[in-house]
């Protein structure tokens, strides 16, 4: 998979690629992260990208022909399977979206600012619109990099365990179940009995109802929306 970032923030965005799960899946190649500072496709001075909006109001709006510099640049070297604009007026992203996104090839992840961009970019040139969340960013650079880890973790040899994605909480529409290490007992508070038992089939059956109860407790409405 190959992901290109195109921001006004380089720098914003670059740590969360250097560490952890996405350094490693960049290391083992099986991502390609590649970042393009929108500053670099204008010929204004003072690399302006922004402007005021038409019709007055306060904020900034992103200009289209930056956009359209960069992205087509992109273009004509492969072809892109989404272009993604990250943006708090977008889909919500949740586990099915990751799911998918994480078969796709190619992707370009837009980062907004300000008031957004020119509509006519989003228009010509946006296949899906993400939002991370209800509430509003500074600029789409961290919402580009929480879509990037809740992908790559999913690709194929990523995760060491690679059954371990699919233990998630919402995989199934459930939150995952409880987890404990050692010690089994800590100031008087014990491991439940049943995960030291060895039993396989009995802990896989207390982890369901765990995972049924949590969510059940918590997140009522991922219930309705499932056969579970
Ligand atoms: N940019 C600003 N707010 C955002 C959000 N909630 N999700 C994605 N991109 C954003």
């Amino acid at each position: 998979m190959r992901i290109d970032i195109i921001t006004l923030l380089p720098e914003l965005l670059k740590s969360p690629f250097e560490a952890s799960i996405m350094k490693r899946a960049i290391e083992k190649e099986l991502v390609e992260v590649h970042f393009h500072n929108l500053r670099d496709y204008t010929d204004l001075s003072y690399n302006q990208v922004d402007d005021y909006q038409y019709g007055g109001g306060a904020g900034m709006v992103i200009m289209i022909e930056p956009i359209d510099k960069c992205i087509s640049k992109l273009k004509s070297e492969r072809n892109y399977d989404e272009v993604i604009y990250l943006t708090p007026d977008g889909e919500t992203l949740n586990q099915q979206i990751a799911n998918n996104l994480s078969l796709k090839g190619n992707i370009i992840m837009l980062c907004g600012h300000y008031k957004g961009i020119d509509q006519r970019a989003r228009d010509l040139f946006i296949t899906k619109e993400i939002s991370i969340g209800d509430y509003v960013l500074s600029g789409g650079e961290l919402g580009a990099a929480v879509l990037c880890d809740a992908i790559v973790r999913l690709l194929p040899g990523v995760l060491n365990d690679e059954t371990s994605a699919l233990t998630d909480s919402f995989q199934d529409n459930l939150l995952a179940p409880p987890v404990y290490t050692r010690p089994a007992s800590y100031k008087g508070l014990d491991v439940p009995e049943i995960l030291l038992s060895g039993n396989f089939p009995k802990i896989e059956k207390w982890r369901e109802e765990q995972a049924y109860k949590r969510t059940e407790e918590r997140r009522p409405d991922l219930l309705e929306n499932s056969e579970n």
